[in-house]
């Protein structure tokens, strides 16, 4: 196991009705003049939004709104947001929605006391020093932004979607009721389940040595997801598998299972050129793109393949023929995601290969020189994984 500092202060209210809470824990945050961001309007069918209006209001506080976060959130808006706050002199950002309104007002809340272009914390690695501090009601269990050090922006020019952010982006406080997902529909509630198995199979599959704790507890968080993912789509209204995925979402993307260990990251970062270009949601970019990259990898580390299979789906294993078992597991992972629904090959959202090279360009664009850990991935790498999408 590597060193690690593990330093997640978001502080967690979990459970029905609490986001009635949302303006009390503003001002005991020292929030004065808040920017309420949300996206294209489920809050409001939903009577969420009067119900966090009413809680901004009894606790005293002034707000002005920014509405209109799209799903794959763009920097434009994110823009406006950090020009909005500067003239009304925000202090604080409450975020209502998923990853993509939590991801545009985190990039606002670094905009805002920064200097220079906000882009350039997305290309460039640096860290803000400072943000605005911000709130979270989640209304979609998936990204795992609400206590996530990160964001993912697109930037309409040249559609180009990046991370970026820090520690200093964290949530101060999150508001997790999971009655608030009840309204989600089957399509969301199954990507979200993906991007979260995503987010571990990204700390899983990994170098580094000696994790047997994080290992173990990694699984049990998949296998939470293979019990109580196929229930909450039949009982889209049942509390308890609800609250299951809503909180096997937080831990999967907070580091509890990623401590210690090098991560990989590179099906997200194959999937962010998808999501960036074609538009697409993000969980349903990955539930084509893991088995195509562990198909592409799994001979790098036969072993932790097998335990994969053995531990999470409880493949037996042949001991004369280990890769056998490794990909028996892949196989059951694509099957997972395909039973709730989602696409796994790219032919299925109508992506063809005509930008597979451009795509693996701009994936690897990123700073290091290579896609991901596990396998550092070259552009030809990247292209040969979409062919396998294909
Ligand atoms: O915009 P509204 O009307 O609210 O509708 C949203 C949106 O259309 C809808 N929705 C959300 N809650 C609902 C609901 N509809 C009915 N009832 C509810 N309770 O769901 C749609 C998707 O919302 P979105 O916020 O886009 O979903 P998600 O949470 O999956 O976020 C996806 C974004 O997060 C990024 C992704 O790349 C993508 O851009 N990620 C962010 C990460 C992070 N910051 O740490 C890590 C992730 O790996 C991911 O990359
Ligand atoms: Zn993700």
């Amino acid at each position: 196991m590597q060193d690690f500092v593990f330093h997640v202060p978001t502080k967690f209210i979990f459970g029905r009705n609490t986001e009635g809470q949302a303006g009390a824990e503003i001002r005991a945050f020292g929030g004065k003049t808040v920017l309420l961001h949300y996206g294209g309007g489920s809050i409001k069918k939903s009577g969420l939004y009067e119900r966090v209006v009413a809680s901004l209001k009894e606790a005293g506080l002034s707000f002005v709104e920014l509405a209109g976060v799209k799903p794959n959130p763009r920097l434009s808006l994110v823009r406006e947001g950090i020009d909005l706050c500067r003239r009304a002199q925000v202090d604080f950002i409450l975020a209502v929605g998923g990853g993509s309104v939590i991801d545009s007002a985190k990039a606002i809340a670094m905009g805002v006391p920064y200097e220079g272009d906000v882009w350039d914390f997305f290309t460039t690695g640096k860290k803000p020093a400072r943000a605005l501090k911000l709130g979270v009601v989640l209304t979609i269990p998936a990204a795992g932004s609400e206590s996530s050090a990160g964001c993912v922006i697109t930037n309409e020019d040249g559609w180009y979607k990046l991370a970026g952010g820090g520690p200093a982006t964290r949530s101060s406080f999150s508001i997790l009721n999971p009655e608030l997902t009840y309204t989600l529909p089957a399509y969301q509630t199954a990507a979200g389940i993906v991007d979260m198995y995503a987010h571990i199979v990204e700390r899983y599959f990994s170098n580094t040595q000696g994790t047997f704790v994080i290992d173990r507890m990694a699984e049990g968080v998949w296998k939470t997801l293979l019990w109580a993912g196929p229930k909450v789509l039949k009982e889209p209204e049942n509390y308890d598998y609800r609250a299951e995925i809503m909180w096997a979402g937080t831990v999967a993307h907070n580091d509890t299972v990623g401590v210690g260990r090098e991560s990989d990251w590179a099906s997200h970062n194959i999937e962010h050129e998808l999501s960036g270009i074609y538009d697409i949601t993000h969980g349903a970019g990955l539930a084509v793109i893991i088995p195509a990259w562990m198909r592409y990898v799994y001979k790098h580390d036969v072993p932790r393949f097998v335990r994969y299979a053995v531990n999470v789906y409880g493949v037996e294993n042949d001991a004369n023929d280990p890769e056998k078992t490794a990909l028996e597991g892949i196989a059951r992972t694509e099957q997972f995601f395909h039973s709730l629904g989602m696409p796994i090959r790219l032919s299925e959202m109508g992506i063809g290969e005509d930008r597979f090279m451009e795509m693996a360009n701009k994936a690897y664009r990123y700073p290091h020189g290579y896609v991901g850990n596990f396998v550092k991935l070259s552009v030809q790498d990247v292209y040969n994984i979409y062919q396998l999408a294909r």
